[in-house]
């Protein structure tokens, strides 16, 4: 029997089961993949704490890379033996095997490892539709991105990096400061030593940028509309400091007619021909060593518990990804 991760009551990494549990032959429409590694991401963290309710008991995990073991009737497109990858789906990638819709999977290129597969599916197509579709980066811009070091981060500053843009990236200490540089930001602002908005305007001559990609939430979203020049972009995309009070719209018009954007990932990968098209890109920029993956922390599947502890104390950068 499959082993895997569940939780029956939200709370702090301590709920986080590891127990055996059947599984079925895969219905019509679904393929059971048996995952070679699965993606740590900062919604897992939402999910088992209650800030994102979901029905319990449940699994956790929505990211994954592994083998096609089984097809379920009307399945055309996989078939046993090809290497595949997620993002989406009900919660239960941390598992060693499970089934899942066909329609969520793509196939996983030969020059992509299992570990980077489990490693970019999440944060890469959320890379990919936040500088392609929510705010199309030109060359010239500069753009700013909080937690430019963690796993979106690091994917967010190569790849604006390399469609021209000059990246100011916060982070929350040297070391990381200096891992973003190294991934293409030109500016690393340390968040305990510097106030975010002064050193953005210095950086643009005054003139602020035209997109901030915030996933920080509470503790940055009213300074990151400082950050921005007028008719400017404020894409609030996550919550990792908790999530963002209410405010007044009119707010946007006395700070230069700002627009204001909280999209999620499964919007913009809910057509399957998007999805497929979005993947592509992706991979075609982590094959070509544009944007390298960095999987800088590395658990076995069990040890979950502990992923989420590094991931909630900042002690993480890069992705993060569990074994089987
Ligand atoms: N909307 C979407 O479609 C979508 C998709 C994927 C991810 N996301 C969001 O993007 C963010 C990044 O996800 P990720 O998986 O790549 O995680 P991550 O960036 O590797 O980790 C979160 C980082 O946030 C920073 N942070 C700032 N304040 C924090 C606080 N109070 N507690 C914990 N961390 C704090 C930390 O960096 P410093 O120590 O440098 O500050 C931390 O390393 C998350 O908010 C996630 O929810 C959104």
């Amino acid at each position: 029997m499959p082993r895997l991760i569940r939780f029956d009551r939200t709370g702090g990494p301590d709920v986080l089961q590891w127990v055996e549990a059947g599984l079925a032959a895969p219905a019509a429409g679904e393929v059971q993949v048996r995952h070679r590694a699965v993606g740590v991401n900062f919604i897992d963290t939402y999910h088992r704490s209650g800030l994102y309710p979901v029905p319990l008991p449940s699994g956790l995990g929505q990211e994954a890379a592994g083998i096609v073991e089984a097809v379920g009737e009307g399945v055309t497109e996989f078939a046993p033996g090809d290497r595949v990858a997620y993002a989406g789906g009900p919660l239960g990638a941390y598992s060693e095997a499970r089934n899942i819709a066909a329609h969520e999977l793509v196939k996983l290129p030969d020059a992509l490892s299992f570990e980077q597969g489990a490693a970019v599916m999440m944060q890469g197509l959320t890379a990919q539709y936040l500088l392609r579709r929510t705010y199309r980066v030109q060359p010239g811009d500069t753009i700013l991105i909080h937690a430019a070091a963690g796993g979106v981060g690091l994917i967010v500053c190569q790849w604006a990096k390399g469609l021209g843009a000059t990246v100011i990236g916060t982070v929350s200490s040297d070391e990381k400061a200096e891992l973003a540089r190294q991934h293409g930001c030109d500016h690393p602002i340390v968040t305990s030593r510097e106030k975010v908005s002064a050193r953005v305007r210095e950086i643009t001559g005054g003139e602020g940028v035209p997109v901030v990609y915030d996933s920080v939430g509470r503790d940055t979203f009213m300074d990151s509309l400082a950050c921005l020049r007028p008719l400017g972009m404020m894409v609030s995309f996550g919550n990792a400091s908790g999530p963002v009070p209410a405010f007044e719209p009119a707010l946007l018009a006395k700070m230069g007619s700002l627009f204001l954007t909280r999209p999620t990932l499964f919007h913009y990968t809910a057509r399957r021909a998007d999805l497929l098209a979005m993947a592509g890109e992706l991979f075609d920029v982590v094959a070509s060593g544009q944007v390298r993956i960095s999987v800088n922390q590395r658990y076995p599947l069990e040890d979950a518990a502990l992923a989420h502890a590094a991931l909630e104390a900042r002690r993480t950068t890069g992705s993060t990804v569990l074994i089987p």
